[in-house]
């Protein structure tokens, strides 16, 4: 159970039926110097219950692991017993989507009670869990009618993981996926389902130079990059190129055509 004082302190009933209104009320949006920012009409939009499929294909430093951690925490804390799973390709990525959980935690005033922190899982005092898989695994098995998924650099995904994932969803009628990255080449399900998902994805694309948050010698910088224009174009302009194998480098190659996976299984977190 929550506190009595954490409820009182919230507007309750109204931020556990808009989380927009919940991240601008309790100011839990910062930019890099900490003040308080609004969200991006696109952001709202990743934020509203009501888009169970969303699929964001936006520049890098956007926002995309912001947005997603803090979804996860509202759906975590308004409703008891959620299960939210936030993969991330790499352990580094996971704990930084977790450190921006508790930044949060730490702005909302009483707060809230976790029963369990670790590297792989938050568990809040209502029974809802938070759980980090890495998208470096091929599958995973036993986690049952998640409420919300969030695969972060989800080009990079392993599409039996995406596999092993969308299942889950079955018996989860409100259940929402979203899938958040830059583009990887045209391959894989992020660039199937960009390409071909239906109309119940909604697809978000945002690129660097449209947003005004991206100053314009940052932009400049990065075109003249010895990474590339290819790599200019997929990190920034959301393109999916397709002369892939230049922009990947050796580690992420071995990486994908590597059958050392472990099978994650719900018992472990
Ligand atoms: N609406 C906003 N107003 C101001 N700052 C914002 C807004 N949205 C995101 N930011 C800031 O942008 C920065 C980058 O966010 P984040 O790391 O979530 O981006 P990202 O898209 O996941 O980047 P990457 O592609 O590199 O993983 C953070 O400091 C975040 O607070
Ligand atoms: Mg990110």
């Amino acid at each position: 159970m929550l506190s009595f004082d954490l409820k009182a302190a919230l507007d309750w009933e109204v931020h556990k039926a808009d989380p927009v209104r919940w991240v601008e009320d309790c100011g839990l949006l910062r930019d890099k110097a900490g003040n308080a920012c609004q969200l991006d009409e696109n952001q709202r939009a990743i934020l509203n219950p009501a888009n169970k499929r969303v699929i964001l294909n936006c520049h890098r430093q956007w926002g995309k692991s912001t947005i997603s951690s803090l979804l996860c925490f509202w759906r975590a804390l308004f409703y008891e017993r959620s299960l939210c799973l936030l993969v991330a390709p790499s352990l580094r990525q996971s704990s930084e989507n977790f450190r921006k959980i508790s930044d949060a935690l730490e702005t909302i005033s009483p707060k809230p009670e976790l029963d369990e922190e670790n590297k792989l899982t938050l568990k809040f005092s209502n029974g809802s869990r938070i759980i980090s898989l890495p998208g470096s695994q091929k599958t995973v098995r036993g986690f049952t009618a998640p409420d919300l998924i969030i695969i972060d650099e989800d080009a990079q995904a392993d599409d039996e993981l995406f596999g092993a994932l969308l299942p889950m969803l079955t018996n989860s009628p409100d259940g929402r996926l979203i899938l958040a990255s830059t583009p990887w080449g045209c391959r894989g399900h992020f660039y199937k389902i960009w390409q071909e998902g239906g109309p119940e994805w909604l697809k978000i694309r945002v690129i660097a130079e449209e947003n005004p948050r991206v100053r314009p010698e940052v932009l400049e910088e990065a075109r003249k990059s010895p990474n590339g224009a290819l790599w200019f174009r997929q990190e920034y302009c959301g393109e999916f190129v397709s002369d892939e194998f230049s922009l990947f480098d050796e580690a992420r190659l071995k990486r994908a055509v590597s059958n050392d996976f472990e099978e994650v299984d719900a018992e472990d977190y």
